[in-house]
């Protein structure tokens, strides 16, 4: 099968073409438009920017990923139906719509959280029942994956998602967008000089002591403003810290939950398991307590089309002739949804 992914639900603008033969699995191509220079500025996404960015890049970049002539070779496409930006989401979703028209193909709208899930590799030697932690810069969940395709929530943020966590202190910091990577790599930076050494500024690892699995960042944040206030930190110790103190908490909630439910493989997906520090923290924890660990590789960790194309195609696997049919048929009645779940 060839499959066309389209990813737009927030800051990326993001096509990718798949090519399928059973299990074997091609990415014949992949573009992706980062609108990370447009919200910089800004210190996080502004939606009205976002959605205008995607509407001037959405038609170069699909003449690129496919020509005209060639559009009748697509067998599905798969477009995030959310949860992200309303006026983002319908940008990939009409482009899904029009193509579809122009040469019949049918349509799968993916949730993103999903297509997060599909980003690993290998994902058909996870063994169930499995742990997931999603972590972005809209997201922070733990979801328990019974069996492909059965997910159960069991924790999420409160408040502020983790990324969202790094975004906002690095705003503050005048570190510029996205904050994620730029305060890891100061960190990192001043970890590698400084062995076994902690930082000088201290900040509170929240809601560890509770006895569930959700998480709340809020309270790092508004901690670091007053500490900052009150008193100076060399600014590679504050950011060491700030990444210590979010890996801290999401490796030990996810340890938790993995023990309360005797999973057997854990899953970290996300743009913020593009973190170095946070992939190897919690592989080694994972490898103390013999859970198999998953993570994509950095460059599919992040918002990107291929993860949605590969999620449609496992989901593409899962109908009967019947359900394709019906597929095809309402291909045109796909409407975003920027507040689905994963159910
Ligand atoms: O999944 P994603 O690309 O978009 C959403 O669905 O939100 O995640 C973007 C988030 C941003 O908050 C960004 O700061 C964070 O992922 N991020 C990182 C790293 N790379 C991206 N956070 C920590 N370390 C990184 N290396
Ligand atoms: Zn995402």
């Amino acid at each position: 099968m060839l499959i066309l992914g389209i990813e737009t639900s927030c800051d990326e603008t993001s096509l990718a073409l798949i090519k399928t033969n059973k299990d074997k699995i091609k990415t014949i191509k992949h573009i992706t438009y980062s609108q990370i220079k447009i919200h910089q500025p800004f210190g996080g996404v502004v939606p009205e920017l976002a959605a205008r960015a995607h509407l001037e890049k959405i038609i170069p970049l699909t003449q690129k990923i496919i020509k005209r002539k060639d559009l009748k070779k697509i067998n599905l496409i798969a477009v995030t139906k959310g949860p992200g930006l309303m006026p983002s989401l319908l940008v990939g979703v009409e482009l899904a719509k029009t193509l579809s028209y122009l040469e019949k193909i049918p349509i799968l709208g993916i949730n993103h959280l999903e297509g997060h899930i599909f980003s690993i590799k290998n994902i058909q030697k996870i063994k169930y029942p499995a742990l997931s932690l999603i972590v972005s810069g809209g997201h922070t969940l733990l979801v328990l994956i019974q069996k492909p395709f059965r997910y159960t929530q069991i924790g999420s943020t409160l408040d502020d998602a983790a990324g969202e966590c790094f975004d906002k202190a690095a705003q503050f910091l005048n570190l510029g967008y996205p904050g994620g990577p730029i305060i890891s790599k100061i960190a990192t930076k001043w970890r590698n000089a400084h062995k076994n050494k902690k930082p000088s500024i201290y900040l509170p690892r929240p809601m560890l002591s509770k006895n569930d699995f959700n998480f709340s960042f809020s309270g790092l944040k508004t901690a670091l403003i007053y500490k900052l206030r009150k008193e100076k930190f060399p600014l590679e110790e504050v950011c060491a810290e700030i990444e210590q103190a979010i890996v801290d908490v999401l490796v030990q909630k996810t340890m938790k939950a993995v023990r309360s439910y005797n999973v057997k493989s854990l899953l970290l997906v996300g743009g913020v398991a593009a973190n170095e520090f946070l992939r190897e923290s919690l592989k080694k924890q994972a490898k103390k307590s013999k859970v198999n660990f998953f993570v994509p590789r950095k460059k599919l960790a992040t918002d990107n089309a291929v993860m949605i194309a590969l999620a449609g195609y496992a989901r593409w696997q899962t109908l009967s002739q019947e359900q394709k049919q019906k597929a095809k048929k309402y291909s045109l009645k796909i409407q975003p949804d920027p507040s689905l779940s994963l159910k």
